[in-house]
């Protein structure tokens, strides 16, 4: 045989050896999970396809009943401007609550080294705002609130870059993906300031099963987030359950990088994913039910990095996310959306974009069952009204 002949086939081979590589890398995205405690928790009940009028008519009526308490609340903001969410600062907040600050710091120059050790001294039943005040350091330890323990601020004064909470386990070694979170917060009111939450578990190859790895898990109501990052890969925020509150925060990952059933409102929030080519997503929502008020909303965000990503894929029937005023680079997969493999999700998830731009934000290519929200589909969302923001934030 020529050599010619011989390095044709190589390359044939080669090039066949790729293709199959990456078939399999692709089919381990698509049987991966975001969470391994959720395997089998998926009935054949949440599979069945609903009637497809009803569910428009329940978003029809969501859609209107959001916008009936946006309208009754900023009557006078008719515009779409987001000045109206400027009076929510954290100064405001250590202004006008009463406060206790206990001090971490590493070197002994405060009442405790670790924060698990400041948490444990606040009493059971707490009542008032304690403000954790933490000093610039690395602090590798697992941190947990418990549900018993609400109105915790955590403040980094010297910032998120040099206030960091770390830890590495992955669900495969901690025993679930909510196990594997470096810091979590179970009780409602907490605050955090100017820290980095982390996972330091090496980035897996695209959805590899049991390589999970949180950084922050948030389960308890009325959170809020400042100028917080927060850093992994495969499933970095858990926003599991309850209203939260994320401003110019940084938030990074490869698959599934902001999920789980929160109602959450991001705002001018920088999301920057790592993503290997083929296998990334940005959220996994997981509104279960039509009767659920979860979804995450992204407003005034920037969205940077490697992929192809897509924005958002179904882990609950009902998932809901929206782009809002987002400027996306050139990383987004086409078709934007992906069904989780179950086609009948299509027709119940609640996927948009409203004035977007950047080359990411093109809707040309996007599968038909997700939206460019009109004026009216996005006002919901608009606003800290999604979360219900002004009856608590600014109290908190
Ligand atoms: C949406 O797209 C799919 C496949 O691209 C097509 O089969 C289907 O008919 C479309 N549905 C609507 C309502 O346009």
């Amino acid at each position: 045989m020529p050599s010619t002949q011989k390095k044709s086939n190589v390359i044939v081979y080669t090039k066949i050896l790729y293709i199959l590589l990456h078939s399999i890398q692709i089919m381990w995205f698509l049987v991966s999970f975001a969470g391994t405690e959720v395997m089998g928790k998926d009935t054949p009940e949440q599979h069945k396809v609903h009637a497809k009028e009803a569910v428009e008519q329940e978003f029809k009526g969501w859609v209107e009943r959001m916008g009936a308490r946006y309208d009754a609340k900023h009557a006078a903001d008719a515009g779409d401007s987001l000045a109206s969410t400027q009076t929510y600062t954290f100064a405001n907040q250590l202004r006008t609550v009463t406060t206790k600050t206990i001090v971490v710091d590493q070197k002994g120059k405060g009442n405790y080294k670790t924060v698990q050790a400041a948490v444990n001294s606040i009493k059971q039943g707490n009542k008032q705002r304690v403000v954790i005040q933490i000093n610039p350091g690395v602090y590798r330890e697992k941190i947990k609130i418990p549900s018993t323990k609400p109105y915790i601020t955590f403040y980094g004064p010297a910032g998120a870059a040099k206030t960091i909470l770390v830890y590495g386990d992955t669900a495969a070694k901690a025993g679930s993906t909510s196990l594997s979170a470096s810091t979590t917060v179970m009780s409602d009111g907490f605050i955090a300031r100017g820290i980095s939450f982390r996972n330091s578990a090496p980035a897996p190859v695209g959805g590899a099963v049991g390589r999970q790895a949180v950084a922050l898990l948030i389960q308890g109501d009325k959170a809020a987030f400042y100028t917080c990052s927060f850093y992994g890969a495969q499933d970095t925020l858990y926003d599991k359950s309850g209203r939260h509150y994320f401003k110019n925060c940084y938030i990074q990952g490869s698959i599934d990088f902001i999920f789980g059933d929160g109602q959450s409102y991001y705002e001018k929030c920088h999301l920057n994913s790592i993503a290997n080519p083929g296998s990334g997503s940005l959220t996994a929502q997981k509104r279960s039910s039509k009767g659920e008020d979860t979804g995450f909303s992204f407003v005034g965000c920037v969205v940077t990095g490697s992929g192809p990503i897509y924005l958002g894929r179904a882990w609950g029937p009902y998932s809901r996310v929206v782009f809002i005023r987002t400027y996306i680079e050139d990383l987004i997969i086409p078709a934007g959306w992906y069904d989780w493999g179950l086609s009948s999700r299509r027709k119940t998830v609640y996927y948009g974009q409203y004035k977007c731009s950047g080359p990411g934000a093109n809707t040309k290519g996007r599968v038909n069952w997700s939206l460019e929200l009109t004026d009216a589909q996005a006002r919901p969302f608009k606003t800290i009204s999604f979360i219900d923001g002004a009856s608590w934030l600014s109290s908190l």
